[in-house]
């Protein structure tokens, strides 16, 4: 409904400045009847617009409509009055005689015309600016709608006065006085209403020293493996061929598995990864300098170099790793495998299969497999698919032919799930959902995006798959009441629910602006109204407990992602979760939607936080979670691939 709304306005938006600006253009060629209608008009759409800013704001709330109650609308209101007032009564009797307009056009054309800059300037500041509207946009668009009228007066109206100096003059005073405050710049932290932390710390401990522990736990085994980033041409399981950055030579590179309480240790190598390569453990709250966050908890591995990562298993379900130097285009090249964690003392089954889910060139492929991935397995056999959104978009998965669960989301089980049939999933891009069901004697299609051109089929042994069925009409899961409902927050410590004791609250409204400061210097994808790296870092003591309220603004799906700590979701567009507490690291904000989480400021380090379709990341929607006392020695530039 908002991201509707959103759209309605949007549209209505160019329909009011249109008309406006028709009804100026008509006048101005003394056409009385046209402008007068299409006065009308201007009129009417002014009053639509702002019905539709009094649903949108109650349907999505302020975020929404704050530019538009602060600024656009009060400007457009006041030149439509004028508009109502200066030109209507000029042009309503020749209207009716079907005349012409007499006597000079321009004190009847230039209101008209300046009401429909008004709204033009309204979707300039919409599409460029967004929420935050704050006072230097205001003067800013202010001073161009005057200057846009009083050139218009000058082209119009070949007669000079004064009165066009003296008002020329004011809006150039207030023009400047607007840019001069948008160089005042934005504010390097977000205490979120908490006490104030300094940031960057000038002493504490630097983010490498918070490495992981160099044994497992008692009971466990050290879990070595080696990574090698380099360039190789993969054949995928059509045959058909891809030049990919990869590990060890393979996409996805080898899957890391461990039991819980073993020490994973990794040693990345670069071979020949030019842009340079790190590893990032997604999910897994790692100690800071084992998180691979290149620039800000280690400098990104060069080729020839190498770097060791170590940390115990302690979270058991699905992970992914990935590079995170250049994370767009590596991620997306291959760079990227999996990491499951099992419980101690269970025995992975071979029916247990973790599934990436990417696509190389256009081809969905899972693994390896581009097209169908037949596999045969023995009918009563307990199946786990881990499915794992290794893409920068949201993938939609359906499976035919058995009633399943989804028990677990982002490694951590679901409470109570219940029998799925019918039901198609929504997979956030790094998001990942482990499905379970017992084979039955006839055969299943896990199909991701409704295509049975490709995608994964389990037949009971020695028979052919069925044809995978149409999906495309299945409703999808809302997460949000699936399940039973339990105590969300870790066992122990006091439950995060929207009632507990928030130390901060932080709100990240999404969108798409202007921006002059980030990497692309231009329509970026902003936080607050900034792109990466100026959007003011969260500041956070360790202990606090920490709601954050995500909003988005856009047309696009926005993964929100935050690194080292797992969330748990309190609402979705105001409705409280009602099924089984939801623990989430990347949770999708889709257009319109506002999602409250909290969690605990528990892992002592610096963060980053954003957006995981990783083209909006390296676009700007990216920013870093601080702890207090926490230094960087390192370059935040190289974030992102600068
Ligand atoms: Cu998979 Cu910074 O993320
Ligand atoms: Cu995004």
């Amino acid at each position: 409904m908002t991201a509707n709304l959103i759209t309605f306005d949007l549209v209505a938006l160019v329909l009011t400045a249109a008309a406006w600006i028709a009804a100026g253009a008509t006048a101005a060629s003394r056409l009385a009847l046209p402008a007068a209608g299409l006065t009308a008009l201007g009129l009417l759409l002014t009053v639509a617009r702002i019905a539709l800013t009094v649903l949108l704001g109650t349907d999505g709330g302020w975020w929404f409509v704050q530019e538009k109650v602060v600024l656009e609308l009060p400007l457009q209101v006041v030149t439509a009055a004028a508009a109502a007032v200066l030109s209507a009564p000029r042009l309503i009797r020749p209207a009716l005689a079907r005349g012409t307009l007499e006597g000079e056009p321009a004190p009847v054309a230039v209101p008209l015309f300046t009401a429909g800059y008004a709204a033009a300037a309204g979707l300039v500041v919409t599409l460029l600016i967004g929420y935050p509207a704050t006072a230097a946009v205001a003067l800013l668009t202010l001073a161009l709608v005057v200057l846009a009228g009083l050139v218009t007066w000058r082209l119009l109206d070949t007669r000079p006065r004064g009165i066009r100096l003296s008002a020329g003059g004011v809006a150039a005073v207030v023009g400047v006085a607007g840019v001069l405050a948008t160089f005042a710049g934005a504010p390097a932290t977000d205490a979120g209403g908490g006490p104030a932390v300094a940031y960057p710390a000038a002493k504490g401990a630097s983010v490498a020293s918070l490495t992981g522990p160099a044994a497992p736990q008692p009971g466990g085994t050290v879990r070595r493996y080696t990574l090698d980033a380099r360039t190789a041409t993969v054949k995928l399981a059509s045959g058909r061929k891809v030049s990919a950055w990869t590990f060890n030579g393979t996409v996805p590179g080898p899957p890391i598995t461990a039991t819980q309480g073993d020490l994973v240790e990794v040693t990345l190598h670069n071979t020949d990864i030019a842009a340079g390569v790190t590893i990032h453990w997604h999910g897994y709250d790692v100690p800071a300098a084992e998180d691979g966050a290149a620039g800000l908890t280690q400098d990104f591995v060069a080729p020839g170099k190498t770097f060791v990562y170590r940390f115990l298993a302690e979270q058991t379900g699905t992970y992914w790793y990935h590079t995170h130097e250049d994370s767009n285009e590596g991620v997306q090249k291959g760079l990227y495998g999996s990491l499951v964690v099992t419980p101690r003392g269970t025995t992975p089954s071979p029916t247990d299969l973790t599934l990436p889910v990417h696509t190389f060139a256009g081809a969905t492929a899972v693994g390896d497999h581009d097209g169908v991935d037949t596999r045969q397995l023995a009918a009563g056999s307990p199946v786990r698919l881990r499915v794992i959104d290794t893409d920068n978009v949201t993938h939609r998965l359906a499976l035919a032919g058995v009633p399943f669960t989804l028990s677990a989301v982002d490694g951590n089980d679901v409470h109570g799930p219940g029998r799925l049939t019918g039901t198609a999933l929504s997979l956030a891009a790094g998001g990942r959902y482990d499905l379970a069901f017992t084979m039955p004697s006839t055969s299943v299609a896990l199909l991701v995006d409704d295509d049975t051109s490709d995608g994964l089929r389990l037949v009971p042994a020695g028979t052919k798959a069925a044809a995978a069925p149409d999906t495309a009409g299945w409703p999808e899961l809302d997460l949000t009441s699936y399940g039973t409902p339990g105590t969300p927050g870790t066992p122990g410590a006091q439950p995060l629910t929207a009632a507990s004791r928030f130390d901060r609250r932080f709100t990240l409204v999404l969108d798409r602006g202007l921006s002059l400061s980030g990497q692309t210097k231009g329509r970026d994808w902003t936080i607050n109204g900034h792109a990466f790296p100026d959007v003011p870092t969260l500041v956070v003591r360790k202990g606090d407990v920490v709601e954050m309220t995500v909003v988005n603004r856009s047309l696009a799906t926005h993964p929100w992602h935050l690194h080292g700590h797992s969330v748990w979701v309190l609402s979705r567009n105001g409705d409280p979760v009602s099924g089984s507490p939801l623990k989430m690291d990347t949770f999708d904000v889709k257009p319109g939607e506002v999602w409250k989480v909290a969690f605990t400021a528990d892992n002592l380090g610096l963060w980053m936080v954003h957006c995981h379709n990783l083209v909006h990341a390296s676009q700007g929607m990216s920013m870093n979670l601080a702890y207090d006392g926490v230094t960087d020695p390192f370059d935040m530039h190289q974030m992102h691939g600068d």
